[in-house]
């Protein structure tokens, strides 16, 4: 089973508010549909849709809110986000099932987050693709945080017990002097690429995402949009993340 992150930047025009990239959204979906590996569970970012929301009423993962309209801005947009990319996999000849964080989710007081997989899981034994999204989440004493996709990933694989990780971006893997990395088993090899690089992503950027990559019980991969349908059939694309003992 597959856990695939097909981040906002990549669906998404980043540049334009609330603007599908309609052609890079099929595209993703026209690779799913012919991938031989049935079982996959999706998650997508937020790209132009969630993150100005939330920037715009101060929501991060940590930081939260009790104002109903900075839960609805945010849900309701990613809701939409939702929507569409389900749409496109119905349009491909897929089966999406959407599953919306928000409904699902909490935090404790500490963050921990609780992520019940259940129903998750009958969805993919039943043959369907379940299509989650990054979202507000209720965090107790802190009203509404973000919940980023990258989170939900690593959840989701460690949870339903992924066999291969994917986290698909705009660049085609972890960049060293603009080459990619092939392999990474340790944050300490690439702190020279890493350190501080995207210190705008509130929920995360590279540096977060190889970390948590290297956290998993499964191999991880970091690629580009062009390399989606090579990874789905199983073959060496982008970085190679892998923090599992030999
Ligand atoms: C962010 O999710 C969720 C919201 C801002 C609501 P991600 O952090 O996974 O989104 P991208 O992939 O960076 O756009």
């Amino acid at each position: 089973m597959i856990v695939l992150k097909l981040g906002g930047s990549v669906i998404t025009d980043k540049s334009t508010p609330e603007t599908v990239d309609e052609p890079a959204l099929e595209r993703a979906a026209t690779a799913l549909a012919a991938a031989r590996e049935r079982e996959v569970v999706v998650v997508h970012g937020a790209g132009s849709f969630g993150h100005r929301h939330a920037a715009a009423h101060g929501v991060t993962p940590t930081e939260g809110t009790h104002d109903p309209e900075a839960l609805w801005e945010v849900h309701d947009a990613m809701r939409r986000l939702n929507d569409r990319v389900t749409g496109a996999f119905r349009a491909a000849g897929l089966a999406p099932a959407p599953v919306h964080p928000f409904s699902l989710c909490h935090r404790d007081a500490a963050g921990a987050l609780t992520l019940p997989v259940g129903g998750i899981a009958t969805t993919l034994a039943e043959g369907f693709v379940p299509v989650l999204h990054g979202d507000g989440v209720v965090h107790r004493d802190r009203g509404v945080t973000i919940l980023s996709g990258d989170e939900l990933v690593v959840r989701l694989a460690r949870d339903l017990g992924a066999d291969r990780v994917g986290l698909c971006s705009t660049v085609p893997g972890v960049l060293r002097d603009g080459e990619v990395i092939g392999r990474i088993d340790a944050l300490s090899e690439v702190s020279d690429v890493l350190d501080g690089a995207e210190g705008v992503d509130v929920t995360g950027g590279m540096a977060g995402k190889v970390d948590s990559l290297l956290g998993l019980g499964a191999p991880g991969r970091v690629f580009g949009p062009d390399a989606l349908e090579a990874f789905l059939d199983g073959e060496p694309v982008g970085t190679l993340v892998d923090g599992r003992e030999d």
